[in-house]
């Protein structure tokens, strides 16, 4: 009995030491292969990725730069998710036509809706040029001369890729810049808007059940990417036709249970899971408090305007949504390092690593790194704090100032001659029209009001009565005229007068002193990784997200947050209709979804427990821009769409703890009875191959 104990212990911590990370898809071969099939995969590395013969990869698109789509029929079909799709999908409504609050399905391929600037990228190829980059790159060079070398390798690099002509390609630092990787790619410029949930469908349960298990959210939209005859990308043009795509997934109708394989394959934006205790210290305690303060402030005005008034209701919708999203997630990432205890086992890591560096007698080689990053860091504090907290006031939140800051780049622009003022006012006047579009002086000076004093100690809101920018009519008579004209009628306006001193300090003192620090910090952190993985190399790394296409994998499984408690992994509809509240913006549910709920009219969609599943978790390890995943089964099929973190996990862009991170997905039988039974666009279920790996 003991022994049986024993290899089961054996057996979770093993398991859990293989999940988190998010992996180089070219060389998955060797451990995360085997770790994959470990945790029930029957894929090979090849299947995921491959140069010569159609892999997975040839599936995932980076949409826009920002988020993550897969293609999903062979005529260019493409899932992402209602919240990636939200400006788009917002574009094209108008009251009559309100694609947001409606949805929007597009019968024919003649009705589906083109996107200027809309863009979906795919990877062709990922080659290792580390040693290119580098070469001549030597210990002795200051940070600068390194950079200016590893420019100048980057330019031979590119000019002698071999790659078809209207391929890009692009250099990313991997592994604080200790390895380097580059990409082919390929981008396609002709993607239409197909079909939309209404919001209360994809963005059910909004503000209040983000980044929150239980989750009851069917967070997709449906485009397809369009190419030239050629089956090659092209500009917009009616001419062209569906794309024939190298690989799109199939999609499972036997959805998953607890314990199953999954892996998320897409574009995760940002982590930082190697930064030394100090500094997780300084974001915790220094950094997410006053940015969490900064837009707290700023929503308590927005949302209290928003719910008194419709016009400014809609105006302020997704600048809310972007401004409470980072917020919430801070105070989730916080409460997580808090009770994972990061910290402290952060600490004793390091301490490990410097009883290791001194027993291989390497402190010579590397230095003192943990006490150097110490005074680096004290050094950094205030400056890193009050960079943020401008980037918040200025930049994020309140408007006016925004405009501020963008004029007094502008007013630089001119020192350098009147073609580059005429360049810089001419995208001021764009800005400013974007501004003004969704502009409510009301709610700016509200913000102004309960920001500013978070950055100065001078808050004069009367410049609100007197400043030109408060309309866009006043904002563009200011700018007409010969350059020496606007420069002055500038310098007289009572909002640039006011802000100019600061952004000026920011510019001459505040940003050099924070990059003069970031610079020596990110040297640091470069020599840090190097020796981690030269000191400790038996530890699993994995190089931090930065945009670049990754594998995650883990399994599906549900969480205890706290004592006492389970959360399984899985919803149902059953959940959506708990929530129900009617006519409410965050739950109200729509008519015809719950006549579908009391008919029970599920289709092939139902789970094996005749209920319709809406969400599920999983132990794959994802950030910001993983949004639009696919989470593929072990066999390759799509069986989810990854959205969100659960509120526990949130820390996981700096501490992956395999016990309480998940990230969400949408469970791909939800977005079929969508398609099929609510929209009743079934010639997009017809294009699809769907599959019964499990029968
Ligand atoms: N938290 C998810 C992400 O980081 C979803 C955001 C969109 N949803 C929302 N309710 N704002 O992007
Ligand atoms: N919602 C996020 C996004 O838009 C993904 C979720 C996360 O940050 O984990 O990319």
């Amino acid at each position: 009995m003991k022994y049986i104990k024993l290899i089961f212990f054996l057996l979770a911590i093993q398991v859990t030491a293989q999940q988190g990370g998010m992996w180089i898809p070219s060389l998955l071969e060797g451990m995360n292969e085997s770790e994959m099939q470990n945790l029930g995969s029957q894929l090979t590395a090849k299947d995921i990725y491959d140069v010569n013969n159609s892999s997975l990869k040839d599936a995932i698109g980076h949409f826009n730069g920002g988020c993550t789509s897969e293609v999903i029929s062979p005529k260019g079909l493409l899932l992402t998710n209602h919240h990636c799709g939200f400006s788009q999908i917002q574009s094209h409504s108008s009251l009559e036509n309100d694609y947001l609050k409606d949805g929007f399905w597009a019968m024919s391929l003649e009705e589906e809706i083109p996107n200027e600037g809309l863009y979906v990228e795919f990877i062709v190829r990922i080659e290792d040029v580390t040693t290119q980059m580098l070469e001549g790159v030597i210990e002795t060079m200051t940070p600068r001369e390194k950079q200016s070398q590893i420019d100048l390798n980057r330019n031979k690099v590119i000019k002698s890729v071999d790659k078809e002509d209207w391929h890009g390609v692009k250099i990313r630092p991997f592994y604080k810049g200790n390895q380097y990787y580059l990409f082919v790619t390929e981008r396609f410029e002709d993607v239409r808007l197909v079909g939309a949930p209404p919001s209360s469908i994809g963005k059910f349960g909004s503000d209040t059940d983000n980044w929150v298990w239980p989750r009851h959210t069917g967070d997709f939209s449906i485009f397809r990417i369009y190419a030239d005859k050629n089956n090659r990308p092209a500009k917009y043009s009616k001419d062209n036709v569906p794309y024939k795509p190298k690989h799109y997934l199939p999609i499972s109708l036997d959805g998953i249970e607890e314990g199953d394989f999954t892996m998320v394959f897409g574009f995760p934006g940002r982590t930082n899971e190697y930064l030394p205790a100090v500094a997780v210290e300084q974001i915790t305690q220094k950094v997410n408090p006053s940015n969490i303060a900064i837009r707290e402030a700023a929503l308590k005005v927005i949302d209290a305007n928003m719910k008194a008034d419709d016009q400014i209701r809609i105006q302020y919708a997704s600048k809310q949504a972007r401004i409470a999203n980072a917020w919430k997630k801070w105070i989730g990432e916080n409460l997580g390092i808090e009770k994972s205890g990061a910290v402290a086992i952060k600490r004793k890591f390091e301490s490990e690593f410097t009883k290791a560096l001194k027993a291989q007698g390497k402190t010579d080689i590397y230095g003192n790194l943990l006490s150097d990053f110490d005074q680096l860091y004290a050094e950094f504090e205030a400056v890193n704090v009050k960079r943020n907290n401008f980037v918040e006031v200025f930049i994020r939140t309140n408007e006016l100032m925004q405009m501020m800051f963008r004029l007094t780049q502008m007013e630089n622009a001119a020192n350098s001659g009147e073609a580059s003022f005429e360049k810089a006012r001419a995208s001021m006047i764009n800005r400013l029209k974007g501004i003004h579009k969704n502009y409510s002086v009301k709610v700016d000076r509200g913000v102004f009001n309960s920001v500013m004093p978070l950055y100065t100690d001078t808050v004069d809101e009367s410049i609100y009565d007197k400043t030109a920018f408060t309309t866009l009519e006043g904002a563009l008579a200011l700018l007409e005229g010969d350059m020496k004209t606007v420069i002055s009628n500038l310098n007289n306006d009572a909002a640039y007068t006011y802000a100019k001193p600061m952004v000026l300090d920011f510019y001459t003192n505040l940003e050099p002193d924070f990059q003069r620090l970031n610079t020596k910090i990110n040297a640091l952190l470069t020599t840090y990784m190097k020796a981690l993985m030269d000191v400790m190399p038996e530890e699993r790394y994995f190089p931090d997200a930065n945009s670049t296409l990754r594998v995650t994998y883990g399994k599906v499984n549900g969480y205890a947050p706290r004592d006492a408690v389970y959360y399984n992994p899985v919803t149902y509809l059953d959940g959506v209709i708990e929530k129900y509240v009617p006519g409410d913006y965050e739950f109200d549910v729509p008519q015809k979804l719950r006549d579908l709920y009391d008919a029970k009219d599920y289709g092939q969609y139902a789970d094996s427990n005749g209920k319709l599943p809406i969400c599920f978790l999983g132990t794959n390890h994802t950030t910001g821009g993983n949004s639009g995943s696919p989470a593929i089964d072990a066999q390759g099929n799509l069986i989810g769409l990854n959205f969100d973190r659960v509120w526990e996990g949130t820390m996981s862009d700096i501490y992956y703890d395999p016990e309480i991170c998940r990230n969400i997905m949408v469970d791909l039988r939800y977005v079929l009875f969508i398609v099929d039974k609510y929209a009743g666009a079934s010639r997009l279920i017809d294009e699809m191959t769907l599959v019964h790996p499990k029968k």
